[in-house]
């Protein structure tokens, strides 16, 4: 799917349908993080001042989906408590290089949103299969109608990426290379009931 070069495991669908109360407030977590990421980067977007807007855009977008994601857990009774950590975010975004406020860190930035967005557009497909097939229809379209957003914002990402650097073709293989060790952290993951677990 998209540029992601391994994948998820069809297993961790089951076990995040088995423990999808665990997994719910993992996501809503997620969607909290995607909204304050896109305005970190709309706050440092000083070298491309074009990106600021769309990136709000998507900050607004994905608030909308931590509230909605919330409104699931309160249906649950379910608390959103602190949030889990994420060492697959984590390691991936460690890859991210080059001084602080330049064109090539924003560029890789933007890159690795864009693969956790492919990534998580890859985990929401698995998940609404699995939801369906056990006859949880409701949750099944939840996540369906997610995973077209998260598609849309990958392209975004990638987009906005280009605009920052100018170059498609250093964005291109930068993405390759990002992309690759994404499949790696990925492929180290996929065990528990969260959304990068
Ligand atoms: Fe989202
Ligand atoms: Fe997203």
């Amino acid at each position: 799917m998209f540029c992601l070069t391994t994948e998820t495991d069809p297993e961790w669908a089951e076990r995040a349908v088995e423990q999808l109360d665990r997994v719910l407030v993992d996501h809503a977590h997620c969607e909290m993080k995607a909204a304050s990421s896109a305005l970190a980067l709309a706050g440092r977007a000083v070298i491309a001042p074009s990106i600021v807007r769309p990136l709000v855009a998507l900050a607004q977008e994905e608030l909308a989906h931590f509230d909605e994601v919330l409104a699931e857990l309160e249906r649950r009774g379910l608390e959103l408590g602190p949030p889990p950590v994420d060492d697959y975010a984590a390691e991936l975004l460690g890859h991210v290089k080059g001084p602080r406020s330049g064109r090539e860190r924003m560029v890789d930035r933007l890159l690795a949103g864009a693969l956790i967005e492919a990534r998580s557009c890859e985990r929401f497909k698995l998940l609404a299969e699995a939801l369906g097939q056990r006859g949880l229809h409701e949750q099944a379209a939840f996540y369906r109608e997610l995973l077209t957003s998260e598609a849309r914002h990958y392209t975004l990402l990638r987009r906005l990426a280009v605009e920052v650097s100018g170059d498609d073709a250093s964005v291109d293989a930068r993405m390759l290379e990002l992309a690759s060790l994404e499949g790696a952290i990925n492929a180290r993951h996929g065990t528990a009931a969260a959304i990068h677990g």
